[in-house]
C-alpha cells in the first residue's frame, strides 16, 4: 500500500489507534489496498479467512446464507472493519461482504494481524468483542 501510512490508518479506524506505532507500521507494510466495483462479492461465507479488511471508501453489505435465500445483517461504511471473525476463530468465514457501490478497502494478511493484536492486548480486545456482538447480532438475525 502506497498512499495510506500508519498515523492515517490510526485515523481510519479506533482498532488501529488502539496499536502502538510499531504495530500500525507493521501491518501497513504488508497491506494490500484493493478497489472493488458496486456488486463484487469482497469476501464470501464459507472461504478460508486469509485477511482482514478495513473499508477505506463506501459502503459494503454483509448477508449470510438462511436455506438458500442471502440474509441481511449489516452495512458497514468508511472506517469499518470486517473479517476479523475467521481470523480469530481461525473458522471459514461466517458472512458475505458485497460492495454496495465502488468500494476501496486495505486487506491484511492473517498470520501478521494475529502477531501484532497479540502483542497490543486493548486492540486485541476491542476485536474480540466486535466479534462477539457480531456473532450475537447474527444469531438473533438468523432466528428472526
Ligand atoms: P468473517 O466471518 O471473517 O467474514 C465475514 C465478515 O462479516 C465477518 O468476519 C464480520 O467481520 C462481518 N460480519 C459478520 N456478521 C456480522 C454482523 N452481524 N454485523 C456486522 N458485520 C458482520
Amino acid at each position: 500500500m502506497s498512499d495510506v501510512n500508519d498515523a492515517e490508518l490510526a485515523k481510519f479506524s479506533k482498532i488501529f489507534a488502539a496499536l502502538d506505532e510499531a504495530g500500525r507500521k507493521k501491518l501497513v507494510s504488508l497491506s494490500v489496498k484493493k478497489a472493488f466495483a458496486k456488486d463484487a462479492v469482497i469476501c464470501r461465507e464459507g472461504d478460508p479467512g486469509t485477511e482482514f479488511f478495513v473499508l477505506t471508501k463506501g459502503t459494503v453489505s454483509v448477508s449470510a446464507d438462511d436455506f438458500g435465500n442471502a440474509k441481511a445483517l449489516a452495512t458497514l461504511g468508511t472506517g469499518q472493519f470486517f473479517g476479523e471473525i475467521a481470523l480469530l476463530a481461525g473458522q471459514p468465514r461466517q458472512a458475505t461482504v458485497i460492495a454496495l457501490e465502488p468500494v476501496e478497502v486495505v486487506g491484511f494478511p492473517r498470520d501478521a494481524v494475529v502477531e501484532v493484536f497479540r502483542a497490543a492486548p486493548q486492540a486485541l480486545t476491542l476485536l474480540q468483542q466486535t466479534s462477539l456482538v457480531r456473532t450475537e447480532e447474527t444469531m438473533k438475525k438468523m432466528m428472526e
